[in-house]
């Protein structure tokens, strides 16, 4: 019998070679041929017309089609539960957490809906049941099997009927019939496309996880991304415990949601209501930080960043900008220059506290004033949270959900707003609360630094 060849294919131009090659032979791009299964001949069955229902005969019911992943911050980033036969991507650093949050959803569904399928390829069972234990877990419906072989998981899947099947993790899966080792681009597409068509047929959710390298592409599965309904993505900074999730695609809810947990001796711990996680120094205002209320998804949250300036001892000073876009906040410090700061020969540093990072465009009038403030060694008033876009002719432009960040500044007790004047209309009356509209920075800046002393706030 012949046995059965496989080709490699460049992921760049589609040209196939029926050996592996370090470059394309037909465009030059190196590393990019991939090996994929050729179809097999002789398996294939005479074609017979295939379903294709009405989409109005369908019928569908969204809530009972949902199973509870174990928390409300699991549910809301995941667009409200787990949906029933659903591939999941979740990627994350190494170390991250992936497979401690894994395993705390694995023990809620277990609880609520039915049996749990974890394929462990990096940890033994051992392993998993010491850190189940350390996370209370008992596991009596987690099944744990400790093999990538994507047949054999389909046969436990079989047996168990499970409610939940993890995978963990996407680089430890195979594919019998496919030759090279796990771990290599084409056998991580093919076994997640396996799966991901078992779990279909058989009406389970998947969860497959997978190891993200340091400059943040999905190694190899940013070939199976568009294999998944929902991608997830786990960041955090290993110095601090907080732990973010964030939706970066999802085919049943809306992308951008975010997930906040903080890891503790006993696993990951849902944060619903951030506060101060974001805003860590509460000793006296120094000059150089200045709050921000911005938005991921559909929750607020406070996040401070922080500036430095100061005198630079070389001909091109440093900029250095962490947890922001720093083309964003270098076209930014022009506008600064254009107001009358003169920040040429200033090294600027400007960072967002406790390792988050910020997206929001709704942030830059706080990255602004950090700056602004830093450089004229005045402190911004604590109390006060900035809100507002700012567009190149330094003028304030309007954000979304503006009430939503509103009733989050009330929340953790600040006592003022600073806004851009599009925003006045969504506004909402808090007690308390003091909300000044401005249209330019330029009015922004004559408040605060005028004169170089500190206007009081809330008169
Ligand atoms: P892990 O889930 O193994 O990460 P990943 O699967 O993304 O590689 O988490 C590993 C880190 O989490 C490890 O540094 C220890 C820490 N951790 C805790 O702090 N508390 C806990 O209860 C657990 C289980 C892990
Ligand atoms: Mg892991």
């Amino acid at each position: 019998m012949v046995k059965q060849q496989n080709s490699y294919v460049c992921q760049d131009c589609g040209a196939s070679s029926f050996r592996w090659m370090g470059r394309c032979p037909s465009c030059s791009a190196w590393h990019t041929l991939v090996e994929e299964a050729l179809p097999d001949p002789g398996r294939q069955s005479p074609l017979e017309p295939p379903d294709t229902p009405a989409l109005a005969s369908l019928e569908v019911d969204e809530k009972g089609h949902r199973v509870c992943a174990g928390s409300k911050e699991m549910n809301r980033v995941l667009g409200g539960g787990i949906v029933s036969d659903s591939v999941v991507l979740l990627a994350g650093e190494p170390g991250i957490g992936k497979s401690t949050l894994l395993l705390q959803m694995a023990n809620a569904v277990a609880e609520n809906a039915g049996p749990v399928l974890y394929v462990s390829g990096e940890e033994s069972p051992q392993q998993l049941k010491l850190r189940a234990t350390r996370l209370s877990i008992s596991g009596e419906r987690i099944h744990i099997m400790d093999s990538g072989a994507v047949e054999k998981i389909q046969a436990a899947a079989e047996k168990l009927k499970p409610a939940l099947v993890i995978a963990d993790s996407a680089q430890t899966l195979r594919v019998m019939e496919l030759g090279s080792s796990p771990g290599t681009v084409g056998q991580v597409r093919e076994s997640v496309s396996k799966l991901s068509e078992h779990a279909k047929s058989r009406s389970y959710p998947l969860f497959v996880v997978s190891h993200v390298t340091k400059d943040g592409l999905v190694a190899g599965p940013k070939v199976v991304e568009h294999l998944v309904d929902v991608v997830l993505r786990m960041e955090g900074d290993n110095r601090y415990d907080f732990r973010l999730l964030r939706a970066v695609k999802n085919r049943f809810g809306p992308t951008g949601e975010l997930g906040v947990f903080e890891m503790e001796a006993r696993g990951l711990k849902p944060v619903e209501t951030t506060g101060d996680l974001f805003r860590p120094y509460h000793g006296p205002p120094g000059a150089g930080a200045a709050t921000v209320a911005v938005c991921e998804g559909t929750r607020s949250l406070l996040v401070e960043i922080q500036a430095l300036v100061t005198a630079s001892a070389y001909q091109i000073p440093n900029r250095k900008v962490t947890g922001m876009d720093p083309n964003r906040v270098a076209l930014h410090l022009a506008l600064l220059g254009k107001s009358g700061f003169s920040l040429g020969q200033k090294d600027i540093f400007v960072n967002v506290a406790g390792g988050f990072r910020l997206n929001e465009p709704a942030a830059d009038l706080g990255a602004l004033m950090a700056v602004a403030s830093s450089y004229a060694e005045i402190p911004l008033p604590p109390q006060v949270a900035f809100i507002g876009e700012v567009g190149l002719r330094g003028e304030l432009r309007a954000v979304h959900n503006f009430q939503g960040r509103i009733k989050e500044v009330a929340q953790n007790g600040l006592q003022c707003i600073i806004a851009p004047k599009n925003n006045e209309n969504s506004a909402i009356k808090l007690n308390g609360l003091t909300l000044r509209f401005f249209d330019e920075l330029k009015a922004v800046l004559k408040h605060f630094f005028a004169a170089g002393k500190r206007q009081e706030m809330g008169s």
